[in-house]
């Protein structure tokens, strides 16, 4: 069973994502991290994110551990948001991405492209969001909480512009699959959003559940 969860930047994607795995007893691959780790190393090589071959560069060398505190910083958001426009970068995160999908038993994933270019015979896609004002704000109390002075209306810029970029980009834009499920998570509590998730999943399809 194969479970894609796209969305945008701080849809709670992610959260669900975990929820989906840890209910059905699959492993599950933030694939946002890859690029992270790629924007990461680039900036640490002092290089530009913007620039293919400085990004290129990095993918190819890429480690395999992605449990680095850092990559959840915003610099390394913003670096793996330029990185991802590079379709280089994205070939050569690619092998990676679909073993995981295609393993044994299945998996979840959640990035942007996973119903459309990763998995796009998934047995359920989600296509999870919320407004960006909504966004802003989540975004901006975890990272209060994380202890760092931050304003909402930066925020809110930092997150328009983010989705400019991962929507406009030519290689696997973000983009809802028109066979995934689309939930709106700007009215629901943490709990209700992964208890829609799971009855939207449950609603697939499944094929390796109904063996
Ligand atoms: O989900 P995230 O915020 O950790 O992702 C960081 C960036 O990585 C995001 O702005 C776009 C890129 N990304 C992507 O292009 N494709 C994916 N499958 C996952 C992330």
């Amino acid at each position: 069973m194969i479970i894609a969860v796209d969305g945008p930047a701080a849809s709670g994607k992610g959260t669900i994502a975990k929820a989906l795995a840890h209910h059905f007893g699959l492993p599950h691959l933030d694939t946002g991290l890859l690029y992270r780790a790629v924007g990461l190393a680039v900036l640490e090589a002092g290089g530009d994110p913007a620039s293919a071959e400085d990004a290129l560069q990095a993918a190819h060398h890429l480690s395999s551990a992605l449990d680095d505190p850092g990559l959840k910083s915003e610099a390394a958001g913003k670096a793996a948001s330029l990185v991802s426009a590079h379709p280089g970068v994205r070939a050569a995160l690619l092998d990676r991405q679909k073993r995981f999908a295609e393993q044994p038993g299945g998996a979840v994933l959640d990035g942007r492209d996973i119903g459309t270019v990763i998995a796009p015979h998934a047995d359920a896609k989600l296509f999870v969001t919320a407004s960006p004002d909504v966004r802003a704000q989540r975004r901006c109390d975890e990272l209060i909480g994380m202890g760092l002075d931050v304003h909402l209306a930066a925020v809110l810029n930092d997150i328009r512009a983010r989705d400019e970029r991962d929507s406009a980009r030519s290689a696997a834009p973000l983009k809802m699959a028109d066979d995934a499920a689309l939930l709106d998570t700007s009215h629901l509590s943490i709990k209700e959003a992964i208890a829609a998730a799971i009855a939207l999943a449950e609603d697939r399809p499944f094929t390796a559940a109904n063996d």
